[in-house]
């Protein structure tokens, strides 16, 4: 068999297979074969939807809605959530649970790349930026300094800041916050021991 007495049907059969997929009206789609790989049976994300009310596809979470994760926090970023926070808020962790050395460590770990630049490795206000001046007024954790704080003063000042120091809500999940705070108390112990508290006890109430 020559190669045009092959080649001629061949590529009449490839041409069939082209004309039958195009359609003069090109607002009307003609033979489609496995439409599903480019036309998607369920609405996207933006389609116009005739389901929904409003006629969006998108819809918001209703409301109340918690994402899969996020703890709530109810202390709003004011004096007033602040004192409440001082007040009421304690540690929901049961760090009691796991293994107390494996815990200071974390917790030293986290302080030290997140607050040490500032406060100090000691926690007596002298960090690196302290010592270049980069930022003025950054207390020492000692009771002499602060005397009122608690662990939940603590948290929600790691939770939305305080004046020039900022908000690192960002940047660490609720149970990283909880290891810090549990950071803070321990050196605030070794700067002013508390006789009536455990070094780097959780759950302490202060007076
Ligand atoms: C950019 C520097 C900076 C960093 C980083 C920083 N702080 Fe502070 N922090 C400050 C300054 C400044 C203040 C004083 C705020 C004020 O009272 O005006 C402060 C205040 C505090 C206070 C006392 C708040 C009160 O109740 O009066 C605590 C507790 C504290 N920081 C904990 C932390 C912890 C924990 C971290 C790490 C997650 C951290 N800080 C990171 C600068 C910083």
């Amino acid at each position: 068999m020559s190669l045009s007495k092959t080649l001629i049907p061949l590529s009449a059969l490839i041409g069939l297979f082209f004309f039958t997929s195009c359609k003069r009206d090109k607002d009307q789609t003609a033979l489609e074969y496995m439409p599903n790989m480019y036309r998607s049976p369920s609405y996207e994300t933006y389609d116009p939807n005739p389901v929904f009310a409003d006629g969006l596809s998108a819809q918001l979470p209703p409301v109340g809605s918690v994402p899969r994760g996020y703890v709530p926090y109810e202390y709003p970023n004011s004096q007033a959530g602040y004192d409440s926070a001082l007040a009421y808020l304690r540690s929901p962790m049961r760090f009691e649970e796991t293994d107390r050395e494996t815990l200071m460590a974390e917790s030293k770990e986290l302080y030290t790349i997140f607050c040490s630049h500032c406060h100090g490795d000691k926690g007596d206000g002298n960090g690196i930026l302290a010592q270049r001046e980069k930022f003025l007024g950054i207390p020492s954790y000692g009771r002499d300094r602060l005397p009122n704080i608690t662990e939940g003063s603590i948290y929600h000042v790691i939770t939305y800041g305080k004046n020039l120091m900022g908000s690192h809500a960002s940047q660490l999940t609720e149970e990283e916050r909880w290891k810090i705070v549990n950071h803070v108390l321990y050196l605030r112990n070794e700067i002013s021991p508390d006789p009536n508290a455990k070094a780097g006890e959780m759950n302490q109430t202060e007076a």
